[in-house]
């Protein structure tokens, strides 16, 4: 769609101005920080003559950021991303966008802050060349202030991002200005970017000592004296430490300060209660408030342990992890706050402890919310060094731009309480010869110039001592082992006296609410299957647990191993969540993952309720599969539960038996001649009813029931509200295999940015207003479109079905 550019521009321009100005006159002048995501100009292609001042941009699309083009495209195996990084289009694409700046913004310091462009990119001021980063998950920044013009006069910042080579990765990753973008300006006397770093030497419940380095830059040319008062403060923004020094800070340099503070009593953060506090530091001039920053501050401490473990705050955890992709379905690579809340939600609701960022660097707003609301990260840079995987991946950057990454990495994340490891590489390839020992010594002393705090891992898969050069290094704090669960017993004595976390788990595959039978035998791909793959022809398999691959397992004997052995610190799942590409071993029309505990819509599979049982202090009794079958059928039928010491199945209302867990069993199982109506479970404790849940045969479907995940969303452009689709009988029972094609529409203050359905060979689009229903569900994603407007979705299918109707307010 053509938009009128200089009319939005002017909008742009307005408020930045307004923006500008109302700060001025606020107590917060000092550091501005404005939201660069709206109003760009996005084409696809290359355009060099878009850095100069008079390019017309007109003709190009109008958008806001962050933006990912790859997840507007529709499927083709023909795409040279292939269905391992998704079956979608990359290429090369320019963003373009003009903007104006108030005469009193003429002797600030003003830059731009990129949290990740994938990838190549290359930004230009005012037609001056500002760099370029080809790492396409790392944060960066550029100081604009040379280049800059103030009043009426435009400045043109122009990026282009370039992810023609491909495959450039073994998973989808998304094109573009994927992450947010801010400018930031301020005084000349600043805290420098990533300018503090916060430490806690010592920790107990009595006190806490806390150092605090911090980087003052002066980008005037003469010297200045500034006073700096540095407060903790705690979450209901009470001063509980204070720290006061006059420093001078010679022209055109940086100044490094430590201070020392200690806090009584802090309340510790810890993975139920993630207690946070910040330390807030003023920066004045002539007693002018040039600077405030705030730096996230969590009081713990953790320690592995090679005979026992992980413990935090001197208690004995376990590690329940999982790795997630950056991916956020079918929003694609776009890092949207409210996306990656629901999707660290969903993990936190089963029970899950723990995320491990394979195999990148994240956003930021995943580590924010992590440390909100306690998960401990184990934040992973590399996927490779030197040695590919694919061939145009990060191998051809790593000599140039490995330690400068690195870097950044580190000191952007360093600050964040919940990351407590420091993982310097995926299944690197190194590991396997000698040129491995001096690039894990190089990177891990890296890591320790910068953050001696948390241990340095790597996630391994060569378990013979002597063949792993990763691990001959003696550089790695911890070891961390991909798979191997069936090795786990002999590894206090291959790995003697060494700390042990299972980074990477599992890999077995599953499609949501689809069930094959009978379920009695566990197969492996591809040991008994020949080349083939272990599923069905129209590309699903069964959620019953019992297809993995033959380097993983099924969940349930993953878990068994991991919970046994108390050197094992935990669990890192392969996956959270199904993520796009790395379909394998299923060939296309499959363009996403298989091995997700929850699929890419964010329905879970039935295992997540495994999970929930044995890691969340929630009551489960989980029943699987539905209750749709035909007359006579034997059905396996499955119960998750937990808190009780039996079970008892009631078919109609004639109980089928009681049944418990034996030994190290994580579920009960019968078989059950099918027979329409319902089926209840009864879990007992003592004799006593701890829980029961049912389910029915659904009839005809009669009507579309649309559930939203909030009833109110902000109008502020960002918020997202998550709808899920179901299909109803007239008694309110969900079809659980209906199939039908739904159409939306929304009227008020949202936009549908995304639907799904979680399967993972569908070749619908994720950027529509329709989408059919797999296995009885599909999501429809919401986004603010900034109207003050209540929102009105509405679906409606063919045949007799009474439309679905939802309302949402906007705020
Ligand atoms: C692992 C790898 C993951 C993913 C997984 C699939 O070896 O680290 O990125 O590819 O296999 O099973």
């Amino acid at each position: 769609m053509k938009r009128n550019k200089s009319f939005l521009q002017k909008i742009g321009t307005a408020a930045v101005l307004f923006f500008l100005v109302a700060c001025a006159t606020t107590k917060k002048e000092s550091r501005i920080v404005t939201d660069f995501n709206p109003n760009w100009n996005f084409k696809l292609g290359d355009y060099p003559a878009a850095i100069q001042a008079d390019f017309d941009a007109n003709d190009w699309r109008a958008l806001d950021l962050p933006h990912d083009w790859s997840i507007e495209g529709t499927f083709s195996k023909e795409h040279p991303t292939k269905p391992q990084g998704g079956a979608l289009p990359a290429g090369m694409a320019w963003y373009r966008k003009s903007f104006t700046l108030p005469e009193s913004a003429k002797n600030k310091s003003i830059a731009i802050e990129f949290d990740g462009v994938f990838c190549n990119s290359e930004v230009w001021i005012n037609g001056h060349y500002l760099g370029k980063r080809p790492f396409g998950y790392i944060s960066f920044s550029y100081d604009l202030t040379p280049y800059l013009k103030f009043g009426n006069q435009k400045n043109d910042i122009a990026v282009k991002v370039d992810n023609d080579a491909q495959p450039s990765s073994r998973w989808y990753t998304g094109s573009g200005i994927y992450r947010n973008v801010r400018l930031v300006t301020t005084d000349k006397v600043h805290v420098a970017q990533w300018g503090t770093y916060v430490t806690t030497p010592e920790v107990s419940k009595e006190k806490a000592k806390v150092v605090y380095e911090l980087k003052i830059q002066n980008d005037a040319a003469i010297s200045k004296n500034v006073k700096v008062i540095t407060n903790i403060l705690d979450a209901n923004n009470r001063s509980v430490a204070q720290s006061e020094s006059s420093e001078t800070i010679a022209p055109l340099s940086r100044l490094i300060k430590e201070h020392t503070l200690e806090v009584k009593n802090p309340k510790l953060w810890d993975t139920k209660n993630p207690n946070m506090y910040k330390v807030v530091t003023k920066i004045f001039h002539n007693k002018t408030l040039v600077d405030e920053y705030e730096t996230p501050l969590g009081f713990r401490f953790f320690a592995f342990d090679a005979e026992k473990g992980f413990s935090l705050n001197g208690v004995p955890t376990k590690i329940y992890g999982v790795c997630l992709h950056h991916d956020n379905g079918a929003l694609g690579a776009v890092a949207n706050y409210h996306a990656i809340k629901r999707k660290l939600e969903i993990m936190k609701d089963m029970g899950a402890n723990a995320i491990r960022t394979a195999h990148n660097p994240p956003s930021l707003e995943l580590l924010q919310l992590c440390d909100e609301m306690g998960l401990i990260v184990q934040d992973e840079v590399f996927d490779v060094w030197k040695k590919k995987k694919v061939s145009n991946d990060y191998n051809k950057y790593f000599d140039e731009w490995h330690k400068r990454d690195l870097e950044d990495f580190i000191k952007r994340d360093r600050n964040h309480p919940s990351v407590m490891m420091w993982s310097i590489g995926n299944e690197i390839r190194e590991q396997f010869d000698s040129t491995g020992v001096s690039i894990t010594r190089e990177l891990a002393q890296i890591v320790k110039s910068l953050d001696k705090t948390r241990p340095v891992t790597s996630a391994l898969t060569e378990n013979e001592p002597q063949k792993n050069f990763i691990y001959q290094s003696g550089a790695l704090d911890l070891l961390g082992f991909n798979y191997k669960h069936a090795d786990y017993a002999t590894f206090p004595e291959r790995f003697k006296g060494q700390k042990i976390v299972a980074s990477e788990s599992v890999s077995a595959y599953a499609t949501r609410g689809h069930y094959d039978m009978p379920t009695d035998e566990i197969r492996f791909w591809p040991k008994k299957y020949g080349e083939t793959f272990p599923g069905n022809p129209d590309l699903t398999v069964t959620a019953y647990d019992n297809i993995a691959s033959y380097w993983g397992t099924t969940h349930e004997e993953n878990w068994k191993a991991a919970k046994k052995y108390d050197f094992i610190a935990g669990t890192f799942v392969w996956t959270g969540f199904d993520y796009i590409g790395e379909p394998d071993p299923y060939p296309y029309p499959a363009r996403s993952s298989y091995f997700g505990i929850v699929d890419l819509a964010g329905f879970p599979k039935d295992v997540y309720y495994m999970y929930q049982s044995e890691w969340s202090d929630k009551t489960v009794l989980h029943l699987l599969p539905h209750w749709n079958w035909k007359a006579g059928q034997l059905i396996d039928v499955w119960a998750y539960y937990n808190n009780a010491d039996e079970v008892e199945l009631f078919l109609n209302g004639k109980s089928l038996g009681s049944k418990a867990k034996k030994g190290d069993e994580l579920h009960i199982a019968w078989k059950v001649p099918f027979e329409a109506g319902t089926l209840k479970a009864v879990s007992k404790k003592a004799g006593k009813v701890v829980k029961e849940t049912e389910i029915l045969t659904a009839g005809e479907a009669a009507k579309i029931n649309l559930q939203a995940d909030k009833s109110t969303i902000k109008n502020d452009g960002y918020d997202l509200a998550y709808v899920t689709v179901t299909l109803q009988d007239k008694d309110g029972n969900a079809l659980p295999t209906a199939d039908n094609l739904i159409n939306f529409k929304v009227s008020g203050g949202a936009k549908i940015v995304g639907v799904d359905n979680g399967y993972q060979a569908s070749l619908e689009p994720f950027k529509a207003d329709y989408r059919k229903l797999y296995n009885g569900k599909c999501l429809v994603i919401l986004k603010s479109n900034k109207k003050a407007e209540n929102i009105t979705l509405e679906a409606t299918t063919a045949g007799n079905i009474s439309l679905g109707t939802v309302n949402i307010k906007v705020e």
